[in-house]
């Protein structure tokens, strides 16, 4: 069995966040490739993911597929999870104490999965890499930290909500391929963190 297969066999039975685990029907581990260059890292799962125990799937699943279909890519192709991996009871924010839990198993999948690239989807996921900063300012930057890059976006669901999202989500993730094709060359941003700007990105020679 795969590192990651054990991994979310492990997440499955989690039972750290009483009301989380109440609540759930399924708890949604993530889904994808276990090498992938690209790693997308949502909130929590909503009524959907809850009842398949699959993240974003969904009408901002919906989305982010086609998005993910805008840069050539299939789900299968990248990897998919979210901050918290239980549905909050009403589709309520996750709790500082709830992303605290599950930030272990976060972690893990990370250094499993080894990403080129993180791309965070929406406020709190981006919070847990890029913190103090606010979405509207960094949405469509990027930050190398040792070998991952972290790219933040704004949350598919926002376009859902608000129509005038939809475009700049679309150009965000249209500058993904390119980050990519350039991932070995972006430098790292030593502390304190700045802000790098995608097309001020800089190679090593
Ligand atoms: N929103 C999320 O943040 N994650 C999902 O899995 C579905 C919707």
């Amino acid at each position: 069995m795969s590192a990651l297969s054990e991994l979310c066999q492990d997440i499955v039975i989690c039972q750290k966040c009483e009301a989380l685990t109440k609540n759930r029907t399924r708890v949604v581990p993530g889904d994808g490739l276990e090498d992938a260059d690209l790693m997308f890292i949502g909130e929590a799962p909503g009524r959907y993911e809850d009842q398949q125990g699959i993240p974003f799937v969904g009408p901002a699943g919906l989305f982010l597929e086609q998005l993910l279909a805008s840069i050539n890519l299939r789900r299968e192709q990248v990897y998919i999870t979210n901050v918290i991996k239980c549905r909050p009871p009403n589709n309520r924010d996750p709790l500082p104490s709830e992303v605290h839990n599950c930030r272990e198993w976060l972690d893990r999948q990370i250094e499993i999965i080894n990403p080129k690239i993180v791309v965070t989807l929406g406020r709190y996921s981006m919070a847990m890499f890029f913190s103090g900063k606010s979405i509207s300012k960094i949405h469509g930057t990027a930050q190398k930290r040792g070998d991952i890059i972290y790219y933040a976006m704004y949350h598919p669901a926002a376009a859902l909500h608000q129509q005038s999202l939809r475009r700049v989500i679309e150009e965000d993730m249209l500058k993904i391929p390119s980050l990519l094709d350039q991932a070995e060359s972006v430098l790292e941003v030593k502390q304190p963190p700045q802000q790098l700007n995608m097309f001020e990105v800089k190679n090593r020679d």
